[in-house]
């Protein structure tokens, strides 16, 4: 059966889907040379049109998840993409075909994430619907790889790319958006955070049913720490976390999932900016311990992603790009039949701080820039401990949305910041960074900034490497791939020196 790729701004421009798996051994270099002194893989997941659905459309969060890597050690760089073989993305290539159907997946129209439950039936039942496809992070020397609360994570071997399989401890997590499908089934987190120094991860899950969050602090071991935030204000998409010395802060933002809103025909998602966000602080050395709940005296505003935080003097500062509303479709400003538009097309932020006064209670809002950006990045051996450097992809105003140009490095400490613009007007996708240090022990921002671009009206992909000695200078590799990189998410750095 032939089909044509379905003209469906999903699948257009920067989100034409990669469909085929690649190994380019020694990728071209066509400017400067790879540090020899980097080892590690850059690895990255997104959502990938396969096939429509079997109700023929195209929810953003039914793709199976991809996963790219570029693999560098000794001056060379190796890339593949490999789908992840999740449960249900082995069904469909059994039967060579789509056999997933979902609660929101009839919507030709904005509300079909494909986030609903997957309707069942002889074929699906006790197949996890979970697709592993907005990030992929280390853990324990391998890669693993989710969606947000959809699923357990999935293992993926970090040369090779395999999928290894199903994390052993998912039996110990709780159920996600959905109910279980099967044993092992699960939730958990895309944004986790880790101590380096103990091999602690920092994860939970959301639902739209109390409780609202589940906490799963991860071993080294697989043993998994649980708890139920039974006091949640209400159900909010959780999607990131700060991870302080002490803390896990985990905004509740207005940004609320709810399955029953679907059987009335409306999206999964809402926005309530009516609700106030509340901050909650979580002791991160005993899961167990008192929860202490913060209101934000704050005008409505969203944060999708955290970049770090710092603790001084008892005040918590809590950085991040700044929303004026989550870069999704709502029944406010959409209608029945509209065309899905996402992310940075329909929302902007820029830098911004919240603030609390651990003795009072007192919180405050800040904007440290003019500049639109997103996708925050920070030296991750250092998450949990403070930090002075923040990385970002930076922008321009395009309408009511942001259109991303550049790559840039701010000093949290005095604020003053380095940007290096990566394309003018070429179609291009300027996607998240990553850090990696320039050896294992060197100091926090030390190293080499890498970011991936996709070139996709030229049919050409490109990773950037920069120094962070000075980023203005641009980049110091330039690495060619010779097609276009399919659009992804988010991903990590994984260092084989360490
Ligand atoms: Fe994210």
């Amino acid at each position: 059966m032939g089909y044509p790729i379905p003209k469906d701004p999903r699948l257009l421009g920067p989100f034409q889907p990669m469909r085929f798996e690649a190994t380019v051994e020694e990728c071209i270099v066509t400017y400067g040379e790879i540090p020899k002194d980097l080892a590690g893989g850059f690895y990255r997941v997104g959502p990938t049109w396969k096939r429509p659905t079997k109700q023929g459309t195209n929810g953003l969060l039914s793709m199976d998840g991809m996963v790219q890597g570029l693999v560098i050690e000794n001056g060379r760089a190796d890339f593949r993409n490999r789908w992840i073989r999740t449960p249900k993305y082995a069904l469909e290539q059994q039967h060579r075909k789509s056999m997933f159907a979902f609660a929101d997946g009839d919507w030709q129209d904005w509300r079909n994430f494909g986030l609903g439950d997957a309707v069942r039936d002889q074929f699906t039942c006790g197949v996890p619907q979970g697709t592993s496809n907005v990030n992929i992070f280390p853990f324990q020397g391998k890669m693993l790889a989710t969606a947000d609360s959809v699923g357990a994570p999935i293992a993926v071997d970090p040369i090779t790319l395999d999928t290894v399989g199903i994390v052993p401890w998912s039996s110990k997590l709780s159920a996600g958006i959905h109910e279980k499908a099967a044993f092992g089934d699960a939730g958990f987190t895309a944004h986790p955070k880790w101590d380096r120094e103990t091999g602690m991860l920092y994860g939970w899950t959301y639902r739209d049913r109390r409780p609202y969050v589940t906490l799963h602090f991860v071993h080294p071991s697989g043993a998994v720490e649980t708890r139920d935030l039974d006091d949640a204000p209400y159900n909010t998409v959780a999607h990131d976390i700060w991870l302080t010395p002490e803390h896990v802060v985990m905004p509740f933002q207005p940004f609320l999932v709810d399955r029953a809103r679907i059987a009335e025909g409306r999206s999964v998602y809402s926005w309530e900016p009516d609700r106030p966000i509340v901050l909650a602080l979580i002791p991160r050395h005993d899961i167990h311990g008192p929860v202490r709940w913060v209101t934000l005296d704050a005008d409505p505003q969203y944060v999708m992603h955290t970049m770090s935080a710092n603790v001084e003097g008892g005040r918590l500062t809590l950085d991040a790009p700044i929303f004026n509303r989550p870069p999704f479709p709502f029944e406010q400003d959409f209608e029945e039949g509209d065309e899905v538009a996402l992310f940075f097309s329909i929302a902007k932020s820029q830098l911004g701080r919240w603030t609390v006064d651990l003795d009072t209670g007192k919180t405050g809002v800040e904007q440290l820039s003019d500049r639109p950006s997103e996708l925050p990045k920070v030296d991750e051996r250092f998450y949990g401990q403070g930090y002075r450097w923040g990385y970002q992809v930076g922008g321009r105003v395009k309408r009511s949305g942001m259109s991303m140009n550049s790559l840039v490095v701010t000093d949290m400490r005095t604020l003053s910041d380095q940007e290096y613009t990566i394309r003018t007007d070429q179609p291009a996708a300027v996607l998240e960074a990553t850090f990696a240090p320039r050896t294992p022990d060197s100091p926090e921002g030390d190293g080499y900034i890498i970011v991936p671009v996709s070139w996709w009206a030229e049919n050409r992909g490109e990773y950037l490497i920069f120094d962070t000695d000075d980023i203005t200078r641009g980049p110091i590799t330039r690495i060619e791939l010779p097609f276009r990189l399919g659009w992804t998410a988010h991903g990590h750095w994984l260092d084989f020196r360490s």
